[in-house]
């Protein structure tokens, strides 16, 4: 078992607070992910949970005990960098062997536990190299390994794949999920790439600026992004954003109008919104329709044809960027003009004083 609870958690580094008093609750056997743009708190606030940081406020919670001061060492916790941060001149089997040697395991218990993080973690016939005699995914393999012989409560990671080309990124996250199903131990994962979060976690926690914007699935993140912010972060491409204002106000929707006369409707709740009212409207590049009326007439500046997906990337009359992501192949051409036209069902509005998202009143991809 282990339930990590963070209640109200601050971090000030001298004056300044880079975790604004943050909670959180991760359950037993989760795959937890922080993500965010860099210096929001990722790190900070998996440090503070791994003992590494000194907490200034708030209390940290392992299965219901205080753990703020207890050192790093005792709170079963095991932690994965960015760096591998191996012994250049120890073997593979003595970098994995070392920590439990310290903490005086019997001889017998660290042959068992490195024979079966070695064949886990397919570094059998590594052994007996040193680190520099290793690939990167090799590498990463044995700081992973290091972390498994120690059977800890929690794993704990610091985007532990960035060093990685883009092919053994895909390889190391499949292996990543692998471990975390076989050990099925609570799991915290720290990334700022939004793929890596959408793809490895049960709950993935956005922050900005030392503060949680949203907590919850890869797929209600997605769909339900409580603000621009979030909506912003998850999904690739980007979703695409007009400022708009409010021009009527309808029973099951809003309709908006951007500068450029352009009308977006959106089947979103209207409370609080006004005819007037400065909105931003948002949709991803997979609700996008070409038309031959309303939406925005632009321009297609480029064209990525992967063969089985097609992503177009527009220029508006106004300046506009607006991206958009077809099945399959498409027939339309750089140059060619068209009408960018927003699905009303998956148009989010956003106020544009705070981001706030209104409740949308269809949702996610009805199959
Ligand atoms: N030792 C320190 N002293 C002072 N400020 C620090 C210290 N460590 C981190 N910070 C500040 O705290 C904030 C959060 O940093 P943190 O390293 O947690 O960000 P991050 O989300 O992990 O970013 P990245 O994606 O770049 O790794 C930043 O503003 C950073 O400058
Ligand atoms: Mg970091």
């Amino acid at each position: 078992m282990a339930i990590v609870e963070l209640d109200k958690l601050v971090k000030d580094y001298g004056k300044v607070r880079a975790i604004h008093g943050v909670d959180l609750r991760i359950e037993d056997g989760e795959f937890c992910v922080f993500v965010g743009p860099s210096g929001c708190g990722k790190s900070t606030l998996l440090r503070m949970i791994a003992g590494l940081e000194e907490i200034s406020g708030g209390e940290l919670r392992i299965d219901g005990e205080r753990v703020n001061e207890q050192r790093a060492s005792e709170r079963g916790l095991a932690m994965v960098f960015q760096t591998y941060a191996l012994y250049p001149h120890m073997t593979v089997r003595q970098n994995l062997a070392f920590g439990l040697e310290n903490i005086k395991t019997p001889k017998d218990e660290i042959a068992r536990r490195v024979a079966e993080a070695a064949r886990m973690l397919q570094i059998e016939a590594y052994l007996d190299r040193r680190p520099k005699q290793l690939s990167g995914g090799q590498r990463q393999r044995v700081a992973i390994g290091r972390a498994v012989v120690r059977e800890p409560r929690v794993f704990l990671f610091d985007e532990p794949l960035s060093n990685l080309d883009a092919e053994l990124r895909v390889t190391m996250r499949g292996e990543i999920a692998g471990l975390h199903h076989r050990l099925g131990n609570t799991m915290i994962y720290v990334t700022h790439d939004q793929v890596e979060a959408m793809t490895m976690a049960d709950k993935i926690v956005v922050l900005r600026d030392g503060r949680i914007e949203q907590v919850g699935s890869p797929l209600d993140l997605y769909n339900e992004p409580r603000n621009s912010f979030v909506a912003g972060f998850i999904g690739s491409p980007r979703m695409n954003f007009v400022d708009a204002v409010v021009e009527t106000v309808k029973e099951r929707s809003v309709v908006a109008r951007d500068a450029s006369g352009a009308l977006f409707e959106a089947s979103v709740d209207s409370a609080g919104l006004e005819p007037g009212a400065a909105v931003s409207v948002g949709v991803r590049p997979e609700h996008v329709t070409f038309g031959s009326e309303g939406g925005k007439p632009a321009t297609v500046q480029t064209i990525e044809q992967l063969g089985g997906n097609s992503y177009l990337h527009c220029v508006a009359e106004d300046g506009a960027l607006l991206a958009a992501h077809l099945p399959g192949q498409t027939a339309i051409r750089r140059g060619d003009a068209v009408r960018v036209v927003f699905r009303p069902d998956f148009t989010h509005l956003f106020r544009r004083s705070d981001g706030v998202a209104q409740k949308r009143l269809v949702v996610g991809e009805a199959v």
